[in-house]
């Protein structure tokens, strides 16, 4: 009984997971080693590590940009180990680095959260009343954007942080299982960066998604969500929660990268 109550409260289990770049060459990298990891339902999880440690790979393995080498993946009760990327897509979101990469910039903002308003069902571009307009500007009033910014400006006339604000109302209005976020707010100045962060935790709060989030900062990774993990060469050496996370000291933790 207890057992299954604990199933039923994981979002996310990863066994084994195994990805070698070069299998074989003088090139060989392995760039995931036996990773295992679970995340419960509602978990806001911060990644650490050091560049190439494996932490996109990670992301790379759970989205199904490349089929594993070894290893399980399980969403909300559902083996998806062998689903088709696009078909994970439906109930995985992923924001980039990159502003550019979340949304269609000939598109306006109405368009592009309409798309992903209706992802689930066949993606369109209707219905969109006046209803739909009312409910995507009032994610974007929650998110305090600038309400100066016109629904139907489009897409490529804005700023990074606001590409990353209205990418973020995307992925969550979709309803996702699961939200990766890696290194969003890197590529924006400190101060956006900020805001967008304090953003990214309203909707993670408000919204209870299961989410991983991949940071440079120390900080920001002990300051946000409930646990942290660190990479290393493909695999996690340490992971962090409750009080003994409180009680580290971010100059310490990044001597681990060392
Ligand atoms: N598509 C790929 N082809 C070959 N090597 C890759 C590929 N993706 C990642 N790698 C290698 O795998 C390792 C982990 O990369 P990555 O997961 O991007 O690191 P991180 O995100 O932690 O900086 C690195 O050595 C990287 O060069
Ligand atoms: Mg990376």
């Amino acid at each position: 009984m207890a057992t299954h109550a604990q199933q039923e409260d994981v979002m996310l289990r990863i066994r084994q997971m195994t990805k070698v770049f070069f299998p074989g060459t003088s090139n060989e990298k392995i760039a995931l080693n036996r990773v295992n990891l679970d995340l419960k339902k509602g978990e806001f999880v911060t990644i650490l590590g050091a560049n190439g440690s494996g932490k996109t790979t990670l992301f790379n393995g759970i989205c199904g940009t490349f089929e594993l080498d070894d290893g399980i993946i399980i969403l909300d009760d559902d083996d998806i180990t062998w689903t088709k990327e696009h078909k994970r897509a439906l109930h995985i979101s992923r924001i980039f680095q990159d502003p550019q990469l979340g949304t269609a910039p000939d598109l306006t903002i109405a368009e592009n959260l309409a798309l992903a308003y209706t992802r689930k069902a066949s993606p369109s571009l209707f219905p969109l009343n006046k209803k739909d307009y009312r409910f995507f500007r009032d994610q974007l009033t929650h998110l305090g954007m600038d309400l100066e910014l016109r629904m139907d400006t489009k897409i490529g006339l804005l700023s990074g942080g606001q590409r990353q604000a209205v990418s973020l109302v995307m992925e969550i209005i979709s309803q996702p299982k699961l939200l990766l976020l890696d290194e969003h707010t890197a590529a924006l100045d400190p101060q956006t960066s900020k805001r967008i962060l304090e953003v990214t935790n309203k909707f993670v709060r408000e919204s209870g998604v299961t989410t991983m989030m991949i940071t440079h900062n120390v900080k920001d990774a002990l300051k946000n969500g409930d646990r942290t993990i660190v990479f290393n060469e493909g695999e996690i050496i340490h992971d962090y929660r409750g009080s003994e996370r409180d009680e580290l000291n971010p100059h310490d933790l990044q001597t681990l990268y060392g």
